[in-house]
């Protein structure tokens, strides 16, 4: 056999997805292995992780004394590069498919709007968490390719990734990015809008579980039927301190999330304003694809959809299409040497932050 292909049979395939919130690792022929929320939990005796990812995550909010859960990835920059490494170094070594000769190859997405610093701190990251070759590529392409856009269509398609922290809007052409728009407002701050709603009018301290868990099953962009629809939240009673329950009703909470939904809606739209004419043509036809774990929200397609006057599709498994798109690329080598940021004229004069 050939060294090459047999260098092929012990090669993992990665495509890291990177989060704010979550990181998510696919290996070629596996799909989808890893999806863990970006945190990891650190003594603060010694700083150093005891937890990563989901394990982290249980912790949080019921951290033991000297244990505090951080996100070492803020507004989908690396805001600590240490953490940052040690992180990705745990999710790719428990990706892996098992063999201690198996060598690495990763694509992994960046927003457009992260800097050449941030771009080499990730890249060092990733190559200091054992990876062999890394190609960075950015997330609206990744999730374009991962919705199904078409590399080759000379026609426009605009995709639209709601994360955690921010929304990332992408029109593609050709297999590139023609224009591009990054806000850093995302899901997130529905959570922080209703945690503070009920600190505020109901006296009770929620946690970030809670909080989740009221956007995901009580909440929605569309004006609810039953405004008098009522859900039962508990914590931690601001004046007394004391464990203590309190009711919100549908109508009370709707005007929270819609107030957060349409400045994403808003931002979607005045993106929309600046598209040359024949591209605002194409999207005129096509609509727009929503992607991320925001995409979820309860109605928030349709409330676009209303906003924008456009159709609007949510694919299947929206919080899987950056990474999966990063997948595709290494069926398509020629399009990802095409596409991915590693040129050597960008990274050059880019210093490497964060040393000690
Ligand atoms: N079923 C659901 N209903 C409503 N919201 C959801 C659901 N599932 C996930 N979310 C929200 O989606 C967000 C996370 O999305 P995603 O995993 O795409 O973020 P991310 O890629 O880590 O963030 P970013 O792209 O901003 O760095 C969170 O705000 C989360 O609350
Ligand atoms: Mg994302």
């Amino acid at each position: 056999m050939a060294l090459s292909s047999l260098r092929k049979l012990v090669t993992d395939y990665l495509a890291i997805d990177m989060g704010t919130a979550n990181t998510i690792i696919a290996v070629k022929g596996r799909d989808v292995v890893l999806d863990e929320p970006s945190l990891v939990a650190v003594s603060e005796v010694n700083d150093e992780i005891v937890a990563f990812g989901l394990e982290a995550a249980d912790m949080r909010g019921r951290e033991g004394r000297d244990i505090i859960v951080v996100a070492p990835l803020s507004a989908g920059v690396v805001a600590d590069f240490e953490k940052t490494k040690e992180m990705l170094s745990h999710f790719v070594r428990k990706a892996k498919s098992g063999g201690s000769q198996v060598t690495r190859e990763a694509v992994l997405s960046v927003l457009s709007e992260v800097t050449h610093v941030e771009q080499r701190a990730l890249l060092n990251a990733a190559e200091e968490a054992g990876i062999g070759k890394v190609s960075i590529m950015e997330e609206g392409l990744a999730a374009a390719f991962g919705a199904d856009v078409d590399p080759t269509d000379k026609r426009a398609s605009a995709v639209v990734d709601i994360g955690a922290a921010t929304t990332n809007i992408a029109v593609i052409t050709k297999g590139s990015i023609s224009h591009s728009r990054s806000e850093r407002i995302g899901s997130d701050e529905i959570n922080d809008a209703i945690t503070t709603h009920i600190k505020r009018n109901l006296g009770l301290q929620i946690g970030t579980e809670t909080a989740e868990a009221i956007k995901r099953n009580f909440m929605t962009s569309v004006v609810p039927d039953d405004m008098a629809a009522e859900m039962l939240v508990k914590g931690r009673d601001l004046q007394s301190g004391s464990p203590n329950a309190v009711t919100i009703t549908a109508g009370e909470v709707y005007p929270i999330v819609e107030n957060i939904v349409r400045r994403i809606a808003q931002v979607i739209k005045d993106t929309l304003t600046e598209l040359r004419p024949e591209v605002a043509a194409d999207i005129y036809d096509r609509g727009i694809v929503l992607t991320g774990g925001g995409a979820l929200l309860n109605g928030i397609d349709q409330y676009i959809r209303e906003f924008i006057d456009l159709s609007v599709i949510v694919p299947e498994e929206p919080r899987y299409c950056t990474v999966r798109g990063l997948l595709k690329m290494f069926d398509e080598p020629d399009l990802l040497e095409r596409v991915s940021r590693n040129e050597p004229s960008i990274l050059q004069n880019s210093e490497v932050p964060f040393e000690a």
